[in-house]
Parts: C-alpha cells; sequence; structure tokens
C-alpha cells in the first residue's frame, strides 16, 4: 500500500464496526449546523416587524424560540462530540495495537537496521497525530462544512446581489489560499522531520546520559542537542508564521466582506426605498456572513492538524505494511515438548551481505550434551545460538532441531523450549518475582524460590527488606551487574527448557557465583542440551564437547582433554589464559 488514497480508505474502513456511532455523531452534527440557522432569522423577524409594530409578547415569544434552538445547538454539539470522540479512539487505539503487533512479527534483521527511536515515534507520536487529525476531522471539519453550505444556501434566498459581493471576495480568498497551502505544507513536512529528530537525540541522551556523564562531554552533548533544538524552533516559527498570514488574510477578508455588505445593503436600502432590502435583512445577511467564515476559519485552523495527522497516518502504515522481514508462524509446525537434539548441516551466515559471519558448520549435538563454545570476540558465537533461536535465516544450509527443520517450525513453540540467558541483561520494570516469573508464567512460589537458589541469588532476595517484591528500576539500575546476571539466571532455570544457551553469563559474576551457577547447570542441567559461551576457559573443562570459533568456522572440537592434547589453536588459548592468570 502506499498511496495517499488507499493508507486513507484503509484508514477509513477501521472505523466499520462503529458505523451506527459514527453516523449517529454525524447526523447529531448535522442537527447542530442546522439549529443555528434559525436564529439571525429570528433575529431579524424581531427587528423587522416586532420592534416597528411595538409587539412586546411577539419578542417575547421569538426569544424563547430562539433560546430554545440555541439549547438544542448546545445539546447535539456535545452528542456528536462524544460519539465522534469515542469511535475515533477506539480506532487510535486499534492502530497502536496494529503497530506493535507488526512490530512483534518483525524479525530481529528490521530491528537490526532500524533506530529504536524513530520506531518509537512512530508509535507515539505519529499515532497521537492521527487521533488529533480524526477529531479534526469529523467533528470540527465535517459539522463546519456543513455549517458552510447551509449558510451560503440561506444567504441566497434572502439577496442574490449581496452574495455576489461575498463570492467574489471569496474567489479572492481562494486564490491565496492556494499559494499559502503550499508553502505550508512543504514547512510543515520540515517542521515534522525536525520534530522526529529532536526526539530522537533526546531519547539517546537519556539512554546514554551515565556514558556522557563518565565522559564527562555535557557541553559536547548539549551542544548537540541546542543545534536540533534550535533548528526545531526555526522550522516551527517558519511553519507556523505562515500559517498565521493566511489565517489572518482570511480574518481581514471577513472584515471587508462585513463592511462590503453593510455599504451596499445600506446603499441599496437607501435607493429602493427599503424595498427587498431591510435594516433586518443586512444583519441577517451580516450574522450569515459571520458563521461562514467562522466555520471556514476554525476548517483553516485544522487544516495543520489534518495535515500533520495525515503524514502520521502514512508514517504508521509505512511501518503497518512492512512485508519483510516477518517471522512467519502462520501454517508452520507447532513443536510440543522437544528433546534437544540439535544439528547444523553446512550452514552459512551473513547479517550483512558479502561478509559471512558463520561458515560452512555442521554440528551433531545428542540430546542432554552439554556444548561449550569458545573463540575470539567476533568469531561467531553469539550468531550460532541466534540461529538455533531462528533469530535469523541461513543463507545456505539447514538448522534441525529434533529431526525437523527449523525453516518449518512455528518458532515460538519452539522458543518455548529453549532458555537464554544473553549477554546483555535485561530486567523489565517490576518487582524481582516478575522478572523470574517471566520465564513460566505460571510458575509457583516454590519454583521461583528453587531457580533463585540454583542461580544462587535466593538468600540476597530474602536479604532485601521487600524480598521478592522488591521493585527493580527501570532497567534494574539499583542491582549490581552481577546480582542483575543471576536474576535473569534465575528467570531462565524455572523454564527447565530443553535447551538451555548462556552467553558469557558468568563473566559478571564472582568466582564464587560462577561456581555455584557451573555446579547447578552440571548437576540439575545434566540431562538437558546445554550450549555456554565461555571466555574463561577453565568453566569449559566438564563440557562434553568444546566447539573452538575462528572468523566464523569452527577449527577444533572435541573435550577439553583432547583439546589440549591436540595442541592447536584452544590450547594455545589457554595457554595464554594460564600465563595470564599467573602475572
Ligand atoms: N546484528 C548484527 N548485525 C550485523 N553484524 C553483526 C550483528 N551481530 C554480530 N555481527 C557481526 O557478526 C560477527 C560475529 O558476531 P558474534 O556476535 O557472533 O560474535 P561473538 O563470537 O559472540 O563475539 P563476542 O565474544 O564478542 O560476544 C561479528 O563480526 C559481528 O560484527
Ligand atoms: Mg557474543
Amino acid at each position: 500500500m502506499s498511496t495517499n488514497k488507499e493508507v486513507f480508505l484503509d484508514y477509513i474502513s477501521l472505523y466499520k464496526p462503529y458505523w451506527k456511532k459514527v453516523s449517529l455523531g454525524v447526523f447529531f452534527g448535522f442537527i447542530r449546523a442546522l439549529s443555528i440557522i434559525p436564529i439571525p432569522f429570528l433575529i431579524r423577524k424581531i427587528i423587522d416587524i416586532h420592534i416597528p409594530a411595538k409587539d412586546f409578547k411577539g419578542i417575547t415569544n421569538t426569544i424563547i424560540l430562539a433560546v430554545l434552538f440555541s439549547l438544542l445547538n448546545f445539546a447535539t454539539a456535545i452528542c456528536a462530540r462524544y460519539l465522534i470522540l469515542y469511535s475515533s479512539k477506539k480506532v487510535i487505539f486499534k492502530l497502536r495495537s496494529l503497530a506493535c503487533e507488526k512490530l512483534q512479527q518483525l524479525s530481529l534483521t528490521f530491528f537490526d537496521s532500524e533506530n529504536t527511536s524513530r520506531l518509537h515515534t512512530k508509535v507515539v507520536m505519529d499515532i497521537e497525530r492521527v487521533d488529533v487529525m480524526s477529531n479534526a476531522l469529523i467533528a470540527v471539519t465535517l459539522v463546519n462544512s456543513l455549517i458552510v453550505i447551509i449558510a451560503l444556501i440561506s444567504l441566497l434566498f434572502v439577496s442574490i446581489k449581496l452574495l455576489v459581493i461575498v463570492l467574489v471576495i471569496f474567489a479572492v480568498f481562494f486564490a491565496i489560499n492556494r499559494f499559502f497551502l503550499k508553502k505550508f505544507k512543504e514547512k510543515v513536512k520540515i517542521f515534522q522531520e525536525r520534530a522526529r529528530e529532536v526526539s530522537i537525540v533526546v531519547t539517546e541522551f537519556l539512554n546514554s546520559i551515565r556514558t556522557i556523564k563518565s565522559f564527562a562531554t555535557e557541553d559536547y552533548e548539549k551542544k548537540k542537542i541546542d543545534e536540533k533544538f534550535h533548528s526545531h524552533t526555526e522550522s516551527a516559527v517558519d511553519a507556523f508564521t505562515t500559517q498565521e498570514v493566511y489565517v489572518s488574510s482570511l480574518t481581514l477578508i471577513f472584515g471587508i466582506a462585513n463592511l462590503a455588505i453593510f455599504g451596499y445593503g445600506g446603499y441599496i436600502a437607501i435607493k429602493t426605498n427599503q424595498i427587498g432590502m431591510t435594516i433586518g435583512n443586512i444583519i441577517l445577511f451580516s450574522t450569515f456572513l459571520s458563521y461562514f467564515f467562522n466555520s471556514i476559519n476554525q476548517l483553516l485552523t485544522n487544516m495543520d492538524q489534518v495535515y500533520l495527522g495525515f503524514i502520521g497516518l502514512k508514517s504508521t502504515y509505512e511501518l503497518l505494511d512492512y512485508a519483510e522481514p516477518i517471522e512467519d508462524y502462520k501454517g508452520k509446525k507447532k513443536v510440543d515438548i522437544i528433546t534437544g537434539k540439535v544439528e547444523f548441516e553446512d550452514v552459512t551466515f551473513s547479517y550483512r551481505q558479502d561478509v559471512p559471519a558463520l561458515e560452512n558448520i555442521s554440528v551433531v549435538v545428542k540430546p542432554g550434551m552439554h556444548i561449550a563454545l569458545v573463540g575470539e570476540s567476533g568469531a561467531g558465537k553469539s550468531t550460532f545460538v541466534n540461529l538455533i533461536l531462528g533469530f535469523y535465516k541461513p543463507v545456505a544450509g539447514k538448522i534441525i532441531i529434533d529431526g525437523m527443520d527449523l525453516i518449518d517450525l512455528d518458532l515460538r513453540s519452539l522458543r518455548l523450549n529453549i532458555g537464554v540467558v544473553s549477554q546483555d541483561v535485561f530486567l523489565f520494570g517490576g518487582t524481582i518475582l516478575d522478572n523470574i516469573r517471566y520465564g513460566k508464567m505460571d510458575a509457583t512460589m516454590d519454583e521461583i524460590q528453587n531457580a533463585a537458589q540454583l542461580a544462587s541469588i535466593n538468600d540476597f532476595i530474602l536479604k532485601l527488606p521487600d524480598g521478592y517484591n522488591t521493585v527493580v528500576g527501570e532497567r534494574g539500575v539499583k542491582l549490581s551487574a552481577g546480582e542483575r546476571q543471576r536474576i535473569t539466571i534465575a528467570r531462565v532455570f524455572v523454564r527447565k527448557p530443553a535447551i538451555l544457551i548462556m552467553d558469557e553469563v558468568t563473566s559478571a559474576l564472582d568466582s564464587e557465583s560462577q561456581k555455584k551457577v557451573q555446579d547447578a547447570v552440571d548437576s540439575f542441567y545434566r540431562t538437558k542440551t546445554t550450549f555456554i559461551i565461555a571466555h574463561r576457559l577453565s568453566t569449559v573443562v566438564n563440557a562434553d564437547r568444546i566447539l573452538v570459533f575462528k572468523k566464523g568456522k569452527i577449527i577444533e572440537q572435541g573435550n577439553y582433554k583432547e583439546l589440549l592434547n591436540l595442541g592447536g589453536y584452544f590450547s594455545k588459548l589457554c595457554e595464554q589464559q594460564f600465563l595470564k592468570g599467573n602475572e
């Protein structure tokens, strides 16, 4: 989907479930527009008929009638607003939820190339603008367009000559309109882009506040942010000044049109000796003219909101329409409980074209085997486990789990069988309990404590004043790196996955906790397939097999003893670490 029309039609179709409410809202809007029409006529009656006839009763009755119409206007305005607001809020909710669903479907390849702050703007800011637009569009635009049309028709019945004057002036206005609108659109586009940039730098700034402080680069960052603020401000002044010139020119034209009514109307009144043109008629005309211009004025003030909203809508649909790369679950084979057999058949993978992160990898891992992955930084260890999780698709070769090609599997059902403690620790806002339970939503307190015990964090948690109900900061900043790490380990342990993956987890732990976690894996997970990525080679002594990675290839494999006896790359790495350890 790409054209404006398609985007707009699709957006409108979201209103389908609420068509009754919207229609009723439009109906009330219509009544609202109609209910102000009789009032100027009633005023004309007072001026032209009741006052000359000194008819007090007539004045009273007419005023009562006018008040009733005003009350009708008031009531229908509120009903219309409520019904339309209700529907448009529901549609916005739907859009937001579609956007989040889409983000969940997109594969990690998408997130590798997209800026998170930019996505944040799409889900929050752009959709917010669509919301403002929806209300502006239905509540204001629709009602006011009706008023403009009804006002024009009514003026036609009062005096064609006066109407012609109004229309001529109006034509001048439209000429100005076309000229300014184009300029305004261009400027709004620039303004919106600048607003986006501001949002991105501010998010980045907030995320990196610790780094900024520790590097004492506040001045540099302030300058960077101020530059963005500055150009944002400039573009705002530019866009909204253009809008002001535009709106003010309308006020000026309205003023001139009103004066022309009084001038020309007065002239006709004198010349024709009040036949056809009464004071009441002049005032009626002037009142209608103000309805007419007021409505147009409101329509124009809404113009920027509608325009910004439409840009927001397009940007939202850009996200919703991403066809690739989607993690496709539909029609794929759901797996239940797996034994944990993992095979790589000549697998090659690259994040970017040309540079392979893994090359011709072939491994067979039997259920329950403990595998250690070692090798220098960037050798492809994390990539290897990312592929088991189906985060990325291999460029060539096959990954086979329990005899089934990963390509045919429903990845979510597969991932329910896998537990990962990744290199980057992430805790959700909430309590420690919430964070551990995330591994298994229906876990009992016993299971949770057990997992925490194995992860060597239970005693620590129990010593906290709030115990398991301790709230961790937005990103767990109130805990030490090792404590956070052990909570994420407990989170995976509670799941008791058929395949356990631990990426460099022991690096943040002191040697005592490290040993405890290691023991837990060795004993408790003895029967489960385990992949452990480790830099500290002393931790891989007990592994059934060690895969030695170098530049995307497995160059040696075997158990600790075999590899040392081989006297190759692994034994050299061990030697280096041993020497370092002795320094
Ligand atoms: N998301 C990504 N997009 C593009 N390239 C990536 C991505 N992740 C990793 N790479 C590249 O792929 C190669 C292998 O990275 P990988 O993360 O698997 O290394 P590693 O062995 O886990 O290293 P470390 O021990 O430092 O964690 C590296 O050259 C890295 O730059
Ligand atoms: Mg890694």
